[in-house]
């Protein structure tokens, strides 16, 4: 989704800017651009692609300027072009801006432009309409206008605004979409995501929905909706540039698979205490509260919904608790059963995917209690929720989520074995075992990466397949889901996801000797069952490469190839199982070249609905 970077100070801006657009690549985009003023004018410059055919054009055009704004746009109103990228201006050139989410009623808004003020357009964006609107409504005080202009914008938007009568003040307006300002020295920073400025400060102010911020040289004020200036302490950033970095590896998908052990050791220990129980400090949840429950949802997008899947395995195995896994999109409007009696559990990487907060949003009004297990600190879900439990996952660059799902995973156990221990559904024997399990599983998926070599190997081939299944049976399912999908969004190759004993009901129709099987058989209680299913795939001519724990050999005369996860309780197998899946999806991208980091129409954080 859309980057933003904004500077003010005394340094050369376009290259500050462009630096910290970098860092936000990792959000997907089609075109960039940027806007600096230059001898009293504002100045854009904007080219649709990569970074690198802006900086070619701003190559052309020298300039000294010490304050300005950068967009990398995804588009949403209006193709990828150089005129719908960002910054967009008014008709006299006196307005500049970028913006990242949607304005909802800009059709409306555009209506009332050309009616009253005869406005005309040139690009098809919904983000113009708000260049040309606090064109009119300007009266020489930009922050009363802009709070002027929000009364009539709807939807989503985190802005950042220029007017040429007032060249030495940035202003930025949240609603719903992301934005942090970096505070300097002499200088300040807006941007959509702390990796942008850590090069220059790890001191930045997060701010609220609906507040607006007017950024100087040397001052940072910001604005609640009622226009009262709201005094807040700065967020410290405790982790470094070097780790939103690559350090050697071709590509961050590659760093953060091998990050896997680190993040979920970090998420465990952060959550045991001394005697090695879990500790859910800032957490509520008593008996009393647990036993009030009548169901949970976990409701999320993408990788995080695959591991919402496991957490509904695990929590209702555990605790014996009914839960539904929802897709945020679609639980918004489903009308779902939620009450003060349900528990809502957020899962997402970024704290900041729309469908997902929307989900939130509409769980609360219902009047059930929030959870959420989020990566990002401070994110907007972080910040609505009443509970968070944090992944300690680090930054995660690569569209293709790895290490976020798998320390999601963690969270979602631990909550489990602590509902189960603490309603007693769970005994104090099982309880220590599977704290002695979950301890021991760092090293686990350590081992596993060590097998890199050989899963890269099996890789080769398959990246000439136009179709490729996965199959799996109970907790093998819901990783065949994710395994699937990382398939799909690095390598473009048709990929689907069955549970093993649904395949003969219709997709077994779609088997022959050129469709690969993935067959996940990592469960003990299901290794027989699932050992039939390769022989029916087996039987339509399918190459399978299947995936066991050590111990079951038997895989080795049922499958082609095979892949191994060390021997662990069957609950916990996805931790395991997922990673061998991550790197046969990242070399099979490796083998057909693609850009694995920012694959293809994919975004990072998706902050529009
Ligand atoms: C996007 C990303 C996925 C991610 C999903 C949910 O689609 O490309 O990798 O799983 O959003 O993101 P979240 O930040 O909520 O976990």
């Amino acid at each position: 989704m859309c980057g933003v970077m904004g500077y003010i100070g005394d340094e050369n801006a376009q290259d500050i800017i462009i630096e910290g657009l970098r860092k936000l690549e990792y959000r997907g985009y089609d075109s960039a651009g940027i806007v600096m003023v230059q001898d009293g004018k504002l100045v854009v410059h904007k080219k649709k692609g990569r970074l690198a055919n802006l900086e070619k054009e701003l190559e052309k055009h020298p300039n000294e300027s010490h304050i300005g704004i950068g967009h990398t746009r995804w588009a949403t109103h209006g193709a990828p072009s150089d005129v719908n990228a960002h910054p967009h201006t008014s008709m006299s050139g006196d307005v500049a801006l970028i913006h990242n989410g949607i304005i909802e009623n800009y059709l409306e808004i555009k209506e009332w432009l050309q009616r009253e003020h005869g406005s005309v357009f040139q690009s098809e964006t919904d983000t113009e309409v708000v260049a040309h609107l606090i064109s009119v409504l300007y009266n020489g005080d930009l922050l009363d206008t802009c709070f002027r202009a929000v009364e009539k914008m709807r939807g989503a938007y985190a802005l950042g605004i220029l007017h040429e009568n007032e060249p030495d003040k940035l202003i930025a307006i949240r609603k719903d979409s992301p934005l942090v300002i970096g505070l300097g020295e002499g200088s300040n920073y807006i941007a959509s995501d702390i990796p942008a400025l850590l090069k220059h400060t790890k001191d930045v102010l997060l701010i609220e929905n609906n507040e607006i911020v007017v950024i100087t040289k040397k001052s940072v004020t910001v604005y609640d909706g009622q226009r009262n200036v709201v005094e807040r302490a700065p967020y410290h950033v405790t982790w470094d540039a070097a780790t939103a970095e690559k350090e050697g590896y071709d590509h961050f998908m590659l760093k953060e698979i091998h990050e896997q052990p680190k993040g979920i050791r970090d998420t465990l220990v952060s959550r045991l205490d001394a005697q090695g129980n879990v500790k859910l400090d800032g957490i509520r949840l008593t008996k009393e509260d647990l036993e009030r429950l009548d169901r949970i949802y976990i409701v999320a997008c993408g990788t995080a919904y695959h591991a919402g899947l496991v957490g509904k395995y695990a929590i209702e195995r555990l605790a014996k608790i009914p839960v539904e896994v929802d897709v945020a999109s679609e639980f918004r409007y489903r009308d779902p059963f939620v009450s003060d009696r349900t528990l809502f559990i957020a899962v997402t990487q970024s704290g900041e995917t729309l469908d997902t907060l929307a989900a939130l949003r509409e769980a609360k009004n219902r009047g059930a209690r929030v959870l959420s297990v989020v990566n990002v600190v401070g994110s907007s879900i972080a910040r609505e929720s009443d509970d968070v439990f944090y992944t300690w996952a680090g930054p995660e660059i690569a569209v293709a989520s790895t290490k976020a799902y798998t320390t999601q995973l963690m969270c979602l156990y631990l909550l489990a074995i602590h509902m189960g221990r603490t309603l007693r559904t769970i005994s104090d024997e099982a309880y220590a075992l599977y704290i002695k399990e979950l301890t021991a599983m760092p090293d686990r998926i350590s081992g596993i990466l060590k097998q890199e070599n050989a899963i890269a190997a099996i890789a080769d081939g398959l990246h000439r397949k136009r179709d490729i299944f996965f199959i799996g049976r109970g907790l093998d399912s819901a990783v065949a889901y994710e395994g699937s999908l990382k398939l799909k969004e690095i390598s473009y190759i048709n990929s689907l996801a069955i549970a093993a004993g649904e395949l003969k009901h219709g997709t077994i129709a779609l088997i022959d000797d050129d469709v690969p099987v993935i067959a996940l058989a990592n469960q003990d209680a299901l290794f027989e069952k699932m050992l039939s299913n390769i022989q029916e795939v087996k039987a339509r001519g399918a190459r399978v490469i299947g995936m066991a724990k050590a111990h079951n050999k038997a895989i080795e005369q049922a499958a082609d190839q095979t892949l191994w996860i060390p021997d662990c309780e069957d609950i916990f197998t996805p931790l395991l199982s997922v990673v061998p899946l991550q790197i046969l999806a990242y070399y099979v991208a490796k083998l057909k070249g693609f850009d694995i980091d920012k694959p293809k129409n994919l975004a990072k954080s998706v902050t529009v609905e």
